[in-house]
């Protein structure tokens, strides 16, 4: 597009302010701004205005699917002879949501390269990657391993696990692939410059991973190796099982499409999403959703009905993954800070929120598979994620839980 129909465009939207200082820049710094704001999806802008609306849902129910952890004890040889028999048969493969940009933590680099040791360093990558490798010695088999990353962070992330030699992976099974952009807001719904030739930009969420996977043509190595499950989990759960063969197993087992590790809620208010059934699929009701009566109601095992939270922990059947492809995802809006070049030109890191980024949500995938399994796990054992510098799930509540599992950090 040219100047004349640019402007005309931001004139439509009323994003002015992204040209403002387009006359500073050189030619090729003017056409690839001019580029950059071609690309932005304006229909996103409906949803600041629409932001106050609630969202209606289906009809909730209890999640029907179910391994407990009792179940589990009682079956737990069986499954293991099946997932560690689709793993040995390279299977199930892994996919690492590293794309978020970690605000919260508050470090610019990418949140798997923190450093979580005291006076070692371990870094959040390598305890996933120490995770992994205990699924590698318990099957004799090496589980490919897929990447994401943004544009933020993908150079970062490949010279760290390339400097720090994969952190002993074999790195013949390790692929790392970006995941898309979109532009993001002030509260008003102006889009941010975050310098003054290029529009601000964020990581479009983790629910983009598949169709992500596909655009760097990963899906067709996913398919020469014959994958057929693929377990996503977030790059900051350290705790956590990747290609778990006990919940590889009890998926398979199952016959159900997906699975999510889920743990029992500690009281019924917990702000934590709960497995459920949504007008007969799965589903995640968020605890704002519940009613009271819902929040505490029990069934006949004396367990609170919608009482198992995810932990972004997933396994995915890869045909049914091909198959919802082209699905349309739900598009949600979330307050973030968001670096941005002021009036007078200058550039401002927020300490605090200050707009708005555009995601989609790997959780809003669980509702368009025809089931799930809920596998439940112990909060202990498997859950330790790393959102904040201190207090509730932060480096320090971590490293507690590492150490509670036997994993001292020095
Ligand atoms: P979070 O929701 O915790 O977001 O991501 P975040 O960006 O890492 O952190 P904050 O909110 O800014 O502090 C959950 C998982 O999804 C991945 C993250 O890397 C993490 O593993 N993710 C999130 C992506 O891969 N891409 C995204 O666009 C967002």
């Amino acid at each position: 597009m040219e100047l004349k129909e640019v402007k005309e465009l931001l004139e439509k939207y009323n994003q002015e302010q992204l040209l403002k200082y387009y006359d500073e820049l050189d030619e090729a710094g003017q056409k690839e701004l001019l580029r950059q704001i071609t690309e932005i999806d304006f229909s996103v802008l409906k949803l600041v205005e629409e932001k106050n609306i609630e969202q209606v849902r289906g009809v909730i129910e209890p999640i029907n699917d179910l391994c407990s952890m009792e179940d589990i004890e009682a079956r737990k040889d069986e499954f293991f002879v099946i997932g560690a028999d689709a793993i040995r048969n390279c299977k199930v493969g892994a996919i690492l949501l590293a794309g978020g940009q970690g605000t919260r933590l508050g470090s610019d680099k990418a949140k798997g390269m923190y450093n979580i040791g005291i006076n070692k360093p371990l870094y959040i990558f390598e305890m996933l990657i120490k995770n992994l490798m205990e699924v590698v010695n318990a099957t004799g088999a090496y589980v490919p391993l897929f990447v994401m990353t943004s544009d933020k962070n993908h150079e970062d992330t490949v010279s760290f696990f390339e400097e720090m030699n994969y952190f002993g992976y074999d790195k013949s099974f390790v692929w790392f692939f970006k995941q898309a952009m979109a532009a993001s807001c002030d509260y008003d719904g102006k889009f941010y410059l975050e310098d003054k030739g290029k529009v601000s930009m964020s990581p479009n969420g983790n629910g983009g991973w598949f169709i992500s996977l596909g655009k760097a043509g990963l899906l067709d190595k996913v398919k020469e190796l014959g994958i057929e499950w693929l377990n996503v989990f977030a790059v900051d759960n350290v705790l956590q099982k990747i290609a778990d063969p006990y919940f590889v197993g009890a998926v398979i087992d199952s016959k159900t499409v997906c699975g999510a590790k889920v743990v029992s809620k500690a009281f019924p208010t917990e702000k934590v999403g709960a497995l459920c059934l949504e007008d007969g699929r799965p589903s995640i009701v968020e605890y704002y959703e519940l009613t009271d009566e819902m929040a505490y109601a029990k069934g006949a095992d004396g367990k609170l009905l919608y009482n198992y939270g995810v932990i972004l922990n997933y396994l995915f059947n890869v045909n049914k993954l091909i198959e919802i492809t082209n699905k349309e995802m739900p598009l949600h809006i979330v307050e973030k800070k968001i670096p941005y070049i002021d009036a007078d030109g200058n550039y401002v890191a927020p300490t605090e929120p200050n707009g708005y980024k555009f995601e989609t949500l790997v959780l809003d995938m669980v509702h368009l598979m025809d089931n799930c399994l809920a596998y439940e796990v112990e909060r202990s054992k498997e859950f330790a994620p790393i959102k904040n510098k201190t207090g509730v799930d932060s480096v320090e509540s971590a490293r507690e839980l590492l150490s509670k599992n036997g994993i001292i950090v020095e």
